[in-house]
């Protein structure tokens, strides 16, 4: 029998609830499916909910929430700014508020450094007549988090953070910034453990998130032969071995799933030791791989795009 450890909750750095380390991812996760994924993960004991309101599913989670029965104070909700949004924060926080049924969020994030045009060709993905995305370069991120703190001195949102943002832009965040981001949620499994990034989060106290910590869709970690060693030797699966990793090194992790079974497995974790460790934090250097790559039209300036 694998020795399963209790998921913990991580301190964040403006005080207030403490976040549940594994929470469950919902991108990609249709609204007939996701509603009924939220319901089951709170059910099996998941106590926190990764959403955006970019993902389109907001008001079918909200729905997962109220029907699992489990006290709104007990769950850990985020959701994120999607890019057009970058001007008018508080009218986008109360939209995700809105859409989900709720009246507080528990973390609001800016969802990437790139402010795009809010008055172009799309909602969403604005394009220019080349193709290109339309950014709005007469905004900073700078002036975002202005607006980001606004609303937690409003108390829309508990907490504030960052998703996508490398050490330049939070550099650059930080020559402004009142409040320090409490998390920076990335992009994050073996092979791209993003190491030097994790550690200039440390010493700035801002929490890592994990997001594709399996590698998203269709993922060749599910396949590695390494891995699987390691999940051999633990009794479990390749993807409690991944999703364990980011615990064994204190990073909130998102495994999404719309499927009963994996749901309920991806909230059990194990110890892993220093062995498993150090393959694990050591096989990008043969096999590194990012998987989220969005075509931007400017330099994130993280160190492996
Ligand atoms: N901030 C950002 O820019 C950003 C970007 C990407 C993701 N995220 C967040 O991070 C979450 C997770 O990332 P992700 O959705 O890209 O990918 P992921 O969690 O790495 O992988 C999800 C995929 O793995 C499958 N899966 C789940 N559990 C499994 C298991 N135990 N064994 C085998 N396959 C399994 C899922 O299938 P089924 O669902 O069919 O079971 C799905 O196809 C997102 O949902 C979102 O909340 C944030």
């Amino acid at each position: 029998m694998p020795s399963y450890i209790d998921v913990p909750s991580f301190p964040l750095s403006h005080g207030g609830k403490a976040i549940p380390a594994v929470g469950l991812g919902t991108w990609q996760s249709n609204p007939g499916e996701v509603s009924n994924a939220v319901k089951i993960g709170l059910q099996n004991g998941y106590r926190h909910i990764d959403g955006a309101w970019i993902y389109g599913n907001e008001k079918e989670v909200g729905e997962g929430i109220k029907a699992s029965g489990v006290p709104r104070e007990e769950i850990f909700v985020t959701s994120k700014l999607w890019c057009t949004k970058h001007r008018n924060v508080e009218a986008a926080v109360k939209e995700s508020l809105e859409l989900l049924g709720l009246d507080y969020l528990d973390l609001y994030l800016i969802h990437w450094p790139v402010p795009l045009n809010g008055q172009g060709n799309d909602p969403k993905f604005p394009k220019l007549p080349d193709g290109s995305r339309d950014r709005d370069t007469e905004w900073s991120i700078n002036q975002t988090w202005e607006q980001m703190e606004a609303i937690l001195e409003k108390g829309f949102v508990k907490a504030i953070g960052v998703s996508n943002f490398s050490e330049a832009y939070l550099d650059q965040l930080l020559t402004t910034a009142k409040v320090v981001p409490a998390v920076n949620q990335i992009e994050l499994h073996p092979y791209l453990p993003q190491h030097e990034l994790l550690e200039y989060l440390a010493k700035k106290d801002i929490l890592a998130e994990a997001y594709s910590p399996l590698g998203s869709t269709d993922s060749p970690l599910l396949k590695d032969e390494d891995i699987q060693k390691i999940a051999d030797k633990h009794g479990v699966s390749v993807g409690t071995v991944l999703i364990s990793y980011q615990v064994n090194r204190n990073v909130v992790v998102l495994p999404k799933s719309v499927t009963e079974k994996r749901i309920i497995d991806n909230y059990k974790i194990v110890k892993l030791d220093e062995e498993d460790m150090r393959t694990l934090n050591g096989l990008y250097k043969t096999k590194g791989k990012r998987f989220i790559k969005p075509d931007w039209g400017v330099d994130l300036k993280f160190s492996h795009w």
